[in-house]
């Protein structure tokens, strides 16, 4: 089948339905990575050109679901990036320390094993007790995944050498329990993690955060919702709490990057100025 030009009129088009219909909003998402997904999934559904995939996306609830599984990359790893991991342990840990209460916001975490190697760190440093994990993505099935903490089994040898690497001091067969070719995360490290659907686009604030990890979300939008989810940060942290970005993301196009100091600049790890 030969499939015509999509034309950028097109997509934005079809994005537009999208938000009017079902309320979420791709329209400032990065244009490559947009047209990349959509094109293949019109491949894989066999469809002529994209207004038959509008108009399916239009009366088709579980056409538009798919489609909206194909937006969110879901793309994660348990202590990913070591040497930012160690550079957590080392630069952020020894700031928390200094909080009688510390709140944590994880900004698109995904199936989840973002939160769970905080949780493991926190339980090391003797902080947990007295933090609180605001684990949120828009992906609810990617929470519903997180929420569960259950893992393939072929994962845990890469997962144990991450973190060993990123300076883990138990065995970390210590944080799961075996079943079949699965693993769960202990009980011990869900008990203080709230996962919350929360769309960095259309919804608001978290008020009072001492720590926020957004790591590897924002490459997929483009420089002005990339600004203003840096704002919506920004107003959510404490003066004086830290911000994690992804190895390819920047602070440095946004407004806010002034008000902020490069904590561990190659780690992309910022502190809001007091
Ligand atoms: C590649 S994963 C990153 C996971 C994790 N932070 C990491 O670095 O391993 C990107 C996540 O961002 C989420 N995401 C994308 N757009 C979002 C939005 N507007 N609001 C909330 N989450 C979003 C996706 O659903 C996906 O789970």
């Amino acid at each position: 089948m030969r499939y015509k030009e999509t034309s950028d009129l097109e997509i934005s088009l079809l994005l537009e339905a999208i938000y009017r219909k079902y309320g979420y909003d791709f329209r400032q998402y990065s244009q490559a990575h947009i047209r990349r997904r959509i094109m293949s999934r019109m491949v894989m559904s066999g469809f002529e050109d994209i207004s038959e995939m509008q108009s399916t996306v239009l009366n088709d609830e579980s056409f538009a679901a798919t489609l909206l599984q194909d937006l969110s990359i879901t793309v994660t790893e348990m202590f990913r990036d070591q040497s930012f991991y160690k550079s957590l342990r080392e630069n952020v840990i020894p700031i928390l320390k200094t909080y009688p209460f510390i709140k944590i916001w994880h900004a698109g975490c995904a199936t989840g094993q973002e939160a769970y190697s905080m949780a493991i760190i926190l339980q090391e440093e003797g902080l947990y007790d007295r933090s609180i994990i605001y684990a949120t993505d828009f992906n609810q099935n990617a929470l519903n995944h997180a929420k569960e903490g259950i893992y393939s089994t072929s994962l845990i040898k890469e997962y144990t050498t991450n973190y060993q690497l990123s300076g883990g001091k138990e065995s970390f067969s210590n944080y799961y329990t075996s079943n079949y070719d699965n693993v769960i995360m202990n009980q011990s490290l869900k008990k203080n993690i709230v996962w919350a659907n929360h769309n960095l686009v259309t919804d608001s604030v978290f008020a009072e955060v001492n720590l926020i990890l957004c790591r590897n979300v924002l490459i997929y939008f483009d420089r002005e919702l990339q600004n203003n989810v840096q704002t919506l940060f920004y107003n959510s942290l404490i003066n004086g709490g830290i911000l994690c970005l992804g190895a390819k993301e920047s602070l440095r196009f946004s407004d806010v990057y002034e008000k902020y100091t490069e904590w561990d600049p190659r780690q992309r790890i910022f502190k809001k100025k007091y």
